[in-house]
């Protein structure tokens, strides 16, 4: 039996990848390149059970995502479990395609929060980048669905080459929606955005300019949305403390039922993750191998093992490590002590001038 470990803290969130199905195909999608097909989903039964496990081990947030979450049609059955756990909601929707009726059903079922992707602030340049006509237009009815029914509404930007010079626009738009928060998210360049970089990373400037316009909205509409916003990797001094430290607050679950430390882990090769299906939540957070592999300080290479700032950011993110440097117990290269930074600001700089298209996500 697995005993709870002191030197362990329980979890607070769990990503649920309910589905990678989506409609649309943004290119820098946080899916696995490997995309799990709708036959390998875990049925309704095992996800009810698994969110009983979470509620059981400490999770207090559940995030439901994907892919797209309403393409499951028993999303209202996991809310509502979700709801009698009192685990937190957050659902996590493209908003194309989900009816006036079924925004009401979950609501009622006891959804406390949605979280609305916005690919870009104009129709033209939004269903480009989803790759799908008309999807801008069903996203503001979605917006307007969600606010009336009184559910708190944040939209959520990724942002990019493509976007990045309309990030004004893209606040307004947020206000115009209702929404109370939103997320200026730059691409995490991993799995496909990581396939993609030539034809998304924006240049430095762009960076900086999009920077001073979010601080100096920030101040202006304080106390009427909050703005979420950091420096994107490739241009920070430091790496951000991905996850909360790696198997150290959060977990993720892909469609299928592997449990993962964070949502890009299946990146890094040679790492065994386990299933649901097979052991229990609380066994695989305390005991697994794979969450046990860089948790904590003692996998560190000595650079980031001495360093003061090895309990803020946790020596950077795994995944982009092993990216970047082809080894996944590296110091993140973003961080300016590495000695792979000169070159991961070469490739950004090369990267950003290349001009490339993208490709769309598909199975
Ligand atoms: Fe973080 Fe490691 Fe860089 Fe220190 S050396 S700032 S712990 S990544
Ligand atoms: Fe995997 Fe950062 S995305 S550790």
């Amino acid at each position: 039996m697995t005993v709870p470990r002191p030197d362990i803290p329980a979890p607070m969130g769990m990503l649920a990848e309910l589905t990678h199905r989506c409609p649309l195909k943004c290119p820098y999608c946080s899916n696995p390149v490997d995309l799990e097909r709708r036959s390998s989903e875990l049925d309704t039964e095992t996800w009810l059970r698994v969110f009983s496990e979470a509620a059981a081990l400490g999770v207090l947030q559940v995030h439901l995502s994907g892919g797209e979450p309403t393409a499951r049609p028993d999303l209202e059955q996991i809310v509502a479990r979700c709801a009698d756990l009192n685990l937190y909601t957050n659902l996590i929707t493209a908003g194309v395609g989900v009816t006036a009726a079924r925004w009401q059903a979950m609501a009622d079922a006891g959804l406390d929060h949605v979280q609305l992707s916005i690919q870009a602030p104009t129709a033209a340049a939004n269903d480009f980048v989803a790759g799908l006509p008309g999807a801008f237009d069903k996203k503001l009815e979605t917006a307007k669905q969600v606010t009336g029914l009184g559910l708190p509404l944040t939209l959520n930007a990724v942002i990019h080459r493509h976007n990045i010079d309309a990030v004004d626009e893209t606040i307004e738009l947020a206000v115009a929606c209702g929404a109370r928060r939103l997320e200026i998210a730059h691409v995490q360049y991993y799995g496909w955005a990581a396939k993609n970089r030539q034809g998304l990373i924006p240049p430095k400037e762009a960076v900086v300019a999009c920077m001073e316009k979010v601080d100096a909205a920030r101040e202006r509409l304080a106390g009427t949305l909050v703005i979420d916003a950091v420096v994107p990797d490739y241009y920070a001094r430091f790496p951000k403390p991905c996850m909360g430290g790696w198997g150290a607050r959060s977990f993720n679950v892909t469609p299928s039922g592997k449990v993962l430390p964070c949502h890009a882990a299946e990146t890094i090769p040679g790492i065994e993750y386990e299933n649901v299906s097979i052991r229990t939540l609380k066994n695989i957070w305390y005991d697994s191998a794979s969450f046990n592999k860089y948790r904590g300080t003692s996998w560190m290479p000595d650079l980031c093992r001495t360093c003061e700032r090895r309990d803020i950011d946790f020596g950077g993110c795994r995944c982009q490590a092993f990216a970047i440097t082809g080894r996944a117990d590296e110091t993140d290269p973003v961080c300016e002590k590495s000695t792979h930074r000169a070159e991961l600001t070469r490739m950004a700089e090369a990267d950003a001038a290349a001009q490339e298209n993208f490709v769309y996500r598909a199975f």
